[in-house]
């Protein structure tokens, strides 16, 4: 007994000395061995980039269910895969990624409902206002297909000119006129209200002419009622990150949009690792940055075909770069705001016909009005919506309707309403926007 003691005394001090050893090693308590649980820890995603024709390979969907909680289909929910003749949509593809999304219980991000590149021929034939009116109703259509499932939608893409205009890129769609971006937000708005909609470029990793631009277009979003909720940072890197990365960032969050980095990669080369890092601190350093994806899993899966610029190596091994952002995450960070409580919806009217609702956005001289068209008790083919004004008001531009002077009626793309379903238009004035409820009428 009295041999013993000591023995165990000293045993206890031991296993004390050796838990507090390992402790140290490995960080916080709560130190998290996933990318996913490690960036969940600050209300965080940690996402991939994946592809409906890699799902069936054993290792590539174990890594995907394992490390990642937010998925974006990397081509199956692109203009030219949704709607490959007009009017004619297919979803299979994008399906399948939805519900891999769902089925792991993984945030689905949308990409990417307009975008100069992979429109189908159909829509590369378009101009003017058939161009215009075929990609709102493709936003409407899309959106309404996955309603309720998306955490974000990339609604416009890679909108902005490179070099150092800080302006537009010439397309067919801004071709239709420099509000084709505003359009489309509001049509997602009006089609997914639970969805974030996002503007996503490149070329936008640090302060520059092309993120400046887009800055000032986000700030008058804001500034006139534009619904926009988040920009993406696509993040495709060289070997180096630029020194103002996170204040880029912090300047858009500034304006009240969340930040996300959504297509991530970086050049295999002695700095990956410490590039990857550094773009993992800085969204953790930045509160309303919400999460990380990676545009792709392993090496080989990748659109740069011999950077080797992703996480896992070609067999699926983990690369230093993973470790160096697992590790990172594991540090922790700022905490992102909670959203805010879903916006309540506006019950059905109880009669047939419809109702209508009208918000303002106004300023010295002039507004902007966003009208809510709800169906009563029977499905709708068509509304219209008169509009007192005040005099001196004159309506200057109309988005998702046609008007003739106050007098408001559907698009040919939202005129059907099932019973209770809403939809959203809106309209630009002069002098002081409406006092009273609009009314609206069935046909
Ligand atoms: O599926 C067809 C296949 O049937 C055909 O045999 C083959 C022949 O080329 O093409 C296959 O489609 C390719 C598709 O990727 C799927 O692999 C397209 O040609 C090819 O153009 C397409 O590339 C995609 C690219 O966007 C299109 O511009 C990449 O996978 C995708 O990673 C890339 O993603 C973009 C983001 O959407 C936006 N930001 C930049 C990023 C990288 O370019």
């Amino acid at each position: 007994m009295n041999g013993n003691a000591p023995r165990t005394v000293l045993g206890a001090l031991l296993a004390g000395a050796v838990a507090a050893a390992v402790g140290m090693l490995a960080g916080p308590a709560d130190a998290a061995t996933t990318l996913g649980a490690s960036a969940a820890q600050t209300g965080r995603y940690f996402g991939a980039a994946i592809a409906a024709g890699r799902l069936g390979d054993a290792t590539y969907t174990r890594i995907l269910s394992t490390e990642f909680n937010s998925v974006t289909p990397e081509n199956e929910m692109k203009w030219d895969a949704t709607e490959p003749s007009q009017g004619r949509f297919t979803y299979t593809n994008g399906d399948r990624i939805l519900n891999q999304g769902l089925a792991q219980g993984a945030k689905v991000r949308g990409h990417a409902l307009l975008w100069h590149q992979q429109q189908p021929s159909w829509a590369q034939s378009l101009s003017g206002s058939a161009l215009r009116s075929a990609a709102i109703n493709h936003v409407t259509q899309v959106a309404t297909h996955y309603r309720g499932q998306i955490y974000a939608w990339d609604v416009v893409n890679e909108a902005f000119a490179d070099g150092g205009s800080g302006g537009r890129r010439d397309s067919n769609l801004q071709r239709t006129g420099n509000d084709w971006i505003e359009a489309a937000f509001r049509a997602a708005r009006a089609a997914d209200p639970a969805a974030k909609l996002c503007y996503n470029d490149y070329n936008t990793d640090g302060i520059n002419a092309k993120s400046t631009g887009i800055y000032t277009m986000v700030r008058d979003f804001k500034s006139r009622g534009v619904p926009i909720d988040c920009v993406g940072f696509q993040s495709h890197l060289g070997t180096s990150i630029s020194g103002d990365y996170q204040a880029n960032l912090q300047r858009f969050a500034d304006l009240g949009v969340d930040v996300q980095i959504t297509e991530l990669d970086v050049a295999q080369g002695g700095n990956q690792a410490n590039v990857y890092a550094a773009v993992t601190r800085a969204c953790l350093a930045v509160s309303r940055c919400t999460g990380i994806t990676v545009w792709g899993i392993r090496d080989s899966d990748s659109w740069r075909t011999g950077e080797n610029p992703l996480l896992f190596d070609n067999s699926g091994t983990k690369k230093a770069a993973y470790t160096s952002v697992l590790n990172a995450l594991n540090a922790g960070g700022s905490t992102p705001p909670s959203d805010p409580p879903p916006s309540s919806t506006t019950p059905p009217p109880s009669g047939a016909g419809c109702t209508a609702t009208v918000s303002l956005n106004s300023w010295t001289g002039g507004y902007v009005a966003t009208v809510r068209v709800t169906a009563g008790s029977s499905a709708l083919t068509g509304w219209t919506v008169t509009v007192a004004l005040p005099s001196g008001s004159a309506v200057t531009s109309t988005w998702s309707a046609t008007n003739s002077g106050n007098t408001f009626r559907n698009a040919d793309y939202n005129g059907q309403l099932a019973a209770g379903a809403s939809t959203e238009f809106g309209f630009q004035g002069t002098g002081t926007g409406p006092a009273a409820a609009p009314t609206c009428q069935a046909g």
